[in-house]
């Protein structure tokens, strides 16, 4: 579900050529689809449309400013996690009264600053938390608003890395603590239970989690209106899973309606945190081939791109489809080989044991599925400088994040 084609044997971004983007602009370079993201949220919100739902955009999963906008003017909130995801929002117009603020470790300037913004919930994961937000919203003379985040200990079937279901993790407060919490809520005069929230894991592939998981949530937020706390919804978090190879990704409309028929009894309202189904495949990673090396075992095809570009292989053992820019490429007898960065680091790799015609110098390459969690996680390593970002819309594009200069790189630090 995403506008990057091959016409005429040429890998198009809308009706846009890459190889004449890798002219204008260079490689390494991050390439998004507008179109694909316009149809991404539409149809998200379109599923959701039939129940009174508040969808909270992941700013984590790409936090660039033209794309927050774009998704904030289709009627997106936002997830946020940093008093800089909150600064980033509120400047690229996100309405406050749709933004919720989650994260384990918030710190006492990050919570005045969503007091400030008048945000819709802080959903809090432990108790020191609800005390930190108690006691700062008697110094601007407040009421929170506050959501209670539950770990349900339920194993989402992703990646381990980004489960966040299970009591193994740091996330969530565990049921049988659930008392506790509320005690202290009511113990506060600056504090409001508005909900009950949760999020499992990322990447998520099988609806049988989530659903046990709206249904569970449920239960849960009619205990707590029983308890007397008259809370107004239940946050499921985000979560869902996107084809980024051969994997299942499940359809948004069997997604909502999962979540809405174990809600809807509960007569609240539901928020969703999409992240990664919204951007993950908006975007590509365009590369060049720097050289080949060829070893007794494999082919290591040496690009421009590296880890400090697409962490996701390094860091989880992702899997990015690796496509040729021109489709001939593909025709002829295939070999295996290994996408590799020029990074002085063996783990330094973008896509392993791949069969493919063996390229050459200059030819370029696009890296699926960098929409999300991509851009958003690079970093200097060896001193490379950050990708820029290029937006594409039919024929025209525009670039949204401009290539860091070198000195960029070493401007915060002492000069002699
Ligand atoms: C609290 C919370 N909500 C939402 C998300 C977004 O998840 P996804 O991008 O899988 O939709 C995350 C991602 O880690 C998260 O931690």
């Amino acid at each position: 579900m995403d506008f990057f084609e091959y016409k005429n044997g040429e890998l198009h971004c809308e009706d846009s050529k890459l190889s004449l983007l890798a002219e204008r602009y260079g490689t390494p370079s991050y390439i998004y689809s507008q179109s694909t993201l316009l149809k991404h949220c539409r149809r998200l919100l379109q599923a959701f449309s039939n129940y009174p739902t508040t969808a909270c955009f992941a700013v984590k999963s790409n936090s660039n400013h033209t794309v927050l906008k774009t998704i904030f003017e289709e009627g997106f909130g936002a997830d946020l996690v940093s008093a800089g995801e909150l600064q980033r929002s509120l400047s690229a117009g996100v309405d406050p009264s749709k933004i919720v603020f989650s994260g384990v470790g918030k710190l006492d300037n990050e919570i005045l600053m969503a007091l400030d913004a008048n945000i819709m919930s802080f959903n809090v994961e432990s108790d020191f938390e609800l005390h930190s937000i108690a006691r700062l919203a008697a110094v601007r003379k407040k009421v929170a608003r506050v959501s209670l985040r539950i770990n349900p200990n339920i194993d989402a079937k992703t990646n381990e890395k980004i489960a966040t279901g299970l009591y193994s993790t740091k996330f969530g407060i565990p049921e049988t603590e659930l008392q506790a919490h509320l005690q202290i809520i009511k113990n506060s005069p600056h504090l409001k239970l508005i909900g009950v929230a949760c999020h499992i894991g990322s990447q998520i592939t099988e609806l049988a989690p989530l659903r046990e998981a709206a249904h569970r949530m449920a239960t849960i937020a009619k205990d707590v209106v029983a308890a007397g706390f008259p809370i107004e919804l239940v946050d499921m978090g985000g979560g869902l899973g996107i084809k980024y190879s051969k994997e299942n990704a499940i359809e948004l409309e069997d997604y909502a309606t999962t979540l809405i028929d174990a809600i809807k009894p509960t007569g609240l309202k539901l928020v969703i945190e999409p992240g990664r189904v919204l951007v993950g495949n908006i975007g590509v990673l365009l590369t060049q081939v720097i050289g080949v090396k060829k070893t007794p075992q494999k082919n290591f095809i040496i690009v421009d791109a590296a880890m400090n570009d697409l962490i996701r292989p390094t860091l989880y053992g992702s899997y990015h489809d690796i496509i040729p820019v021109v489709q001939s490429l593909e025709k002829t007898a295939t070999t295996l080989c290994d996408f590799v960065g020029p990074i002085c680091e063996s783990s330094d790799f973008l896509g392993k044991d791949r069969t493919c015609v063996v390229p050459k110098a200059g030819d370029l390459f696009a890296i699926r599925g960098c929409g999300g969690y991509a851009a958003i996680m690079s970093g200097n390593y060896n001193s490379r400088a950050m990708a820029p970002e290029i937006i594409v819309e039919g024929t025209r594009e525009r670039v949204i994040k401009r290539r860091q200069l070198l000195p960029e790189i070493w401007q915060y630090e002492l000069q002699d």
